[in-house]
């Protein structure tokens, strides 16, 4: 479904440098034209990654996946990353929206880009052209709600990664449907190829973590 770019709303979101950045979201279009809390958990976790010294987002390559409005990609960016913020075409022009209306406030750079997972085209020239040897960080926020896409994203994260990425993975426990069945599925498939542990809510943002909300860290068994 198109985004609706005429009825947007915005959610601010400050980082522990005083900086504040805008997130447009749509009234109009599916669930990618809003931040989830799983992703603003994450933004959390970035910026107090900075503030706490343990990881420098200067200069890291970072991909975000299934981005929606790009809010971790935009953090990232805000940190000092290099950031290329990913989702299906059509939410790549509110992707667009939120990079220009932020650009100024970003110390790293971030660019849209369209990438349905599993699409091997679009796997290959991302590839090519911004990750040739893999991103140093892949984030994924909340994309694990329905059967079809679990191998196709499971895929997609292999496909980009190296074993010099890290991936940082943050979902909501939602007792909801067959939810927890696919979270079960996507872990098991991705065990295959990654290291997973948890962050645990001591390292977390203190006002932007939930006991329902997972920060997971892969890294790469080869
Ligand atoms: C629940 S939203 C999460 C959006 C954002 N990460 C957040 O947490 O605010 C799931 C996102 O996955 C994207 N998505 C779903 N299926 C996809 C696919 N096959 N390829 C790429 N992106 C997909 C949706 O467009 C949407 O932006």
């Amino acid at each position: 479904m198109a985004v609706d770019l005429s009825k947007l709303y915005d959610r601010d979101f400050e980082l522990s440098s005083g900086v504040e950045l805008t997130f447009l979201q749509s009234e109009m279009g599916d669930v990618g034209c809003v931040v989830w809390d799983a992703a603003l958990a994450l933004c959390g976790f970035l910026d107090h990654c900075q503030e706490r010294g343990t990881v420098n987002w200067s200069k890291q390559a970072v991909l975000e996946l299934g981005a929606g409005t790009g809010a971790v990609g935009l953090v990232a960016a805000s940190l000092g990353a290099n950031s290329v913020v990913s989702d299906l075409p059509e939410l790549v022009p509110l992707i667009k929206q939120n990079i220009d209306t932020n650009r100024e406030k970003l110390s790293g750079s971030c660019q849209a880009a369209a990438l349905t997972w599993g699409d091997e085209d679009q796997m290959k020239s991302l590839k090519d052209a911004s990750f040739p040897e893999g991103p140093d960080y892949i984030m994924v926020a909340d994309c694990v709600y329905y059967q079809e896409s679990v191998t196709q994203l499971v895929e997609t994260i292999v496909c980009l990664s190296s074993s010099k990425t890290t991936v940082l993975c943050s979902y909501e426990d939602r007792e909801l449907g067959d939810k927890e069945a696919l979270q079960a599925q996507f872990f098991k498939l991705i065990g295959e190829h990654f290291t997973v542990s948890e962050i645990p809510m001591s390292e977390q943002h203190p006002e932007l973590s939930s006991p329902d909300i997972h920060i997971m860290k892969f890294s790469s068994k080869s």
